[in-house]
């Protein structure tokens, strides 16, 4: 008699075992993504499977009742303690008995797919570089004198196949007391690189389920936000971020170089104040999340390339000046402990992704990463909004990368009543042509100004200024309504016929919110505002015009606005500004914090880690800061929307 047809759904894989093989064995043979941390002892739970019966056609079998073992005392033991979903079993204890047809839940694929809460993210497979392994090691031996790491290092060759193996000094501190207490049964902690020795990062006595979290962190130039996720889910547990204390010793990027050019040592201030700053934000995330710092065993950075070399501790000046040499542009992985991050698991790693070039950074990769444009058949134009704005243009057949100094000013900084956007933040703004009257809405309330119930909804936090969208949504909606010219300058009363536009000093400033009738302050939109706004405008729409110029072309044909304020900005405000270059409006879309979901895919994706440096050796890199066409793309770019550009679809 021939042995029996096994069949897993939804792979499709199938072969014929032996009667007695376990289905996780069977799943091992033909490559099937079913999990296991216990290597089949019935503790895990990971390798749970759904047996089906009854008359497959499709397939062509009919399963019988009988075709699985029945359940042994390892299931029902597993059962009466944590109990399993009706009809499922453990694949590791259930045997091949006839021809069966196996489905693998996802939850128990290794490479399942991280279920995301925003749909326009690109998806996550999880398979992180950290994995937790039980094995049993053979105890010492008078007859055989080898240490407890090498008897460990047998065990997960022999049960797990795994052959080159390292530990570090700290490890080697636990493991004779982990290996004792567990009675030589441990489970096991291990980082796999993109190349090299895997690594041991902790030694747990007995089973160990986890879960093991790592971070995702966009370190920016104004901002350091962050995700907590589990590694064995996925799921972000909680986010948080700070501001980079480094805006001490100069707002952007730039007077960062030059206080380390004036001020010997500088370099040292800054990184020791960002590495402190993490450290804090890992505390603050582990108390939001409720969980032990010391259960974070990886970390994934991306950051702009100043903000790379300050992280880790290498003086940026080569940065601030052509030809922009970066000390290395490659991937990094290394330990936390190298650069004093104290807050997690003392083992735990770093890994950077790789910058693009001396003025586009891990940010722009990890954005790539998201997006990927090089993967896409439209010629899609990435826009990354923030002090310095990482831009990308490209199909599957080319990619372009630039970075362009916007400034602080998308951000709320260098605006007279500008604040970073949080509750109490003018956000959305809409001017009556004819009257000239606004209405806005500030972040924590879901009503607009022109509601009777509005202060209430506000009384907790008040109005206390206005964030970077709505800066932008001002702007616009002030040039729309005639209160501008489109130089950017601010009509006086009589010539826009309203009483909002005020004399301040020698030029006029628009009246948004009088605070009266709220007992708030007076939020004023003023010249200098503008001013501020129409720098960072062109900077941006310059960078992108730039990129099509050497991509040869005149339009995109989509327009992808990230950042972890790019989501909040209205398309059809940013084109009417002149931010970004002509397009459809419904070719306009928005990605959320792209560069943070980079690094999240980074930080659950092994593969992502390896495939993003072949990414990035593909890009091709263009300096703003050398070409003169840049120049002359800003300056015209500085009128509203533009000089010389018409935009059609705008205007149609
Ligand atoms: Fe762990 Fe089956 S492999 S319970």
């Amino acid at each position: 008699m021939s042995d029996p047809l096994v069949i897993f759904t939804p792979s499709g894989k199938r072969g014929t075992f032996p009667v007695g093989t376990p289905i996780l064995t069977a799943a091992r043979q033909l490559g099937v993504d079913l999990d296991s941390v216990c290597g089949g002892r019935g503790i895990c739970s990971k390798c749970q499977i759904t047996p089906s019966f009854g008359d497959f056609p499709k397939h062509g079998v009919t399963v019988h009742q009988d075709a699985l073992s029945e359940w042994n005392s390892v299931e029902q033991r597993y059962d009466d303690k944590r109990g399993l979903i009706e009809g499922r079993r453990l694949g590791c204890q259930a045997t091949v008995q006839g021809d069966i047809v196996i489905d693998v839940p996802a939850t128990s694929q290794v490479h399942k797919q991280v279920v995301r809460k925003e749909a326009s993210t690109r998806p996550i497979i999880l398979d992180p570089a950290t994995r937790l392994y039980l094995v049993s090691v053979d105890e010492p031996d008078m007859h055989e004198p080898t240490g407890d790491l090498e008897r460990l290092k047998r065990a997960l060759e022999n049960k797990w196949n795994i052959n080159d193996v390292e530990s570090d000094l700290k490890v080697l501190h636990q493991l004779q007391k982990s290996l004792r207490k567990g009675e030589w049964t441990v489970t096991v902690a291990l980082h796999r690189p993109d190349h090299g020795p895997q690594r041991v990062i902790d030694v747990w006595p007995g089973f160990f389920e986890g879960p093991l979290y790592g971070l995702a962190i966009d370190l920016g130039s104004t901002t350091i936000a962050a995700h907590l996720c589990d590694l064995t889910t996925g799921d972000v547990l909680t986010s948080a971020g700070l501001m980079n204390p480094q805006i001490r010793f100069g707002e952007d990027l730039m007077s960062r170089v030059s206080y380390v050019m004036m001020n010997p040592g500088g370099d040292v201030e800054m990184t020791n104040a960002v590495r402190a700053a993490i450290n804090e934000l890992t505390e603050t995330l582990a108390t939001q999340g409720d969980i032990d710092p010391k259960h974070i065993v990886e970390t994934v950075f991306v950051c702009n390339p100043v903000m790379h070399h300050l992280l880790l501790g290498i003086d940026p000046v080569e940065l601030g000046q052509a030809p922009f040499a970066l000390a290395t542009s490659e991937v990094l992985e290394l330990p936390a402990s190298d650069l004093d991050l104290t807050a997690m698991h003392q083992s735990a790693r770093v890994f950077i992704l790789p910058c693009i070039a001396g003025h586009v950074g891990a940010d722009a990769a990890a954005v790539a990463l998201s997006e990927a444009p090089d993967q896409s058949d439209e010629l899609t134009l990435v826009v990354d909004v923030g002090t310095n704005a990482e831009i990308l243009l490209g199909n599957k057949e080319k990619v372009l990368a630039c970075s362009s100094p916007t400034g602080p000013a998308f951000e709320g900084a260098q605006i007279s009543s500008g604040q970073r956007a949080a509750p109490g933040a003018i956000e959305r703004i809409e001017i009556n042509p004819v009257t000239k009257e606004p209405r806005f809405r500030v972040i924590g309330s879901d009503l607009w100004s022109d509601d009777p119930d509005f202060t209430s909804e506000t009384a907790s936090t008040g109005i206390t200024g206005i964030c970077g969208s709505g800066i932008i949504e001002a702007v616009a909606e002030m040039r729309m309504a005639g209160l501008l010219d489109p130089s950017g300058l601010i009509g006086s009363a009589e010539q826009t016929g309203t009483d909002r536009c005020i004399v301040d000093g020698r030029t006029h400033s628009y009246v948004l919110y009088d605070g009266s009738a709220h007992d708030g302050p007076v939020i004023t939109v003023t010249q200098g505002d503008i001013r501020a706004i129409q720098l960072a405008k062109s900077a941006l729409y310059a960078g992108a015009r730039l990129l099509m110029d050497q991509m040869g072309v005149e339009t995109v044909d989509r327009i992808t606005l990230a950042g972890a304020f790019g989501a909040h900005i209205s398309p059809k405000h940013a084109m009417v500004l002149g931010m970004i270059p002509d397009a459809a409006l419904d070719k306009v879309t928005s990605a959320g914090n792209a560069a943070g979901h980079g690094a999240r895919i980074a930080l659950c994706n092994r593969q992502s880690r390896i495939d993003i440096s072949k990414t990035v050796r593909a890009i091709e890199k263009v300096e703003t800061a050398i070409e003169p066409k840049f120049q002359e793309h800003f300056v015209n770019a500085n009128a509203i929307p533009h000089k010389t550009d018409p935009f059609p679809t705008l205007r149609s």
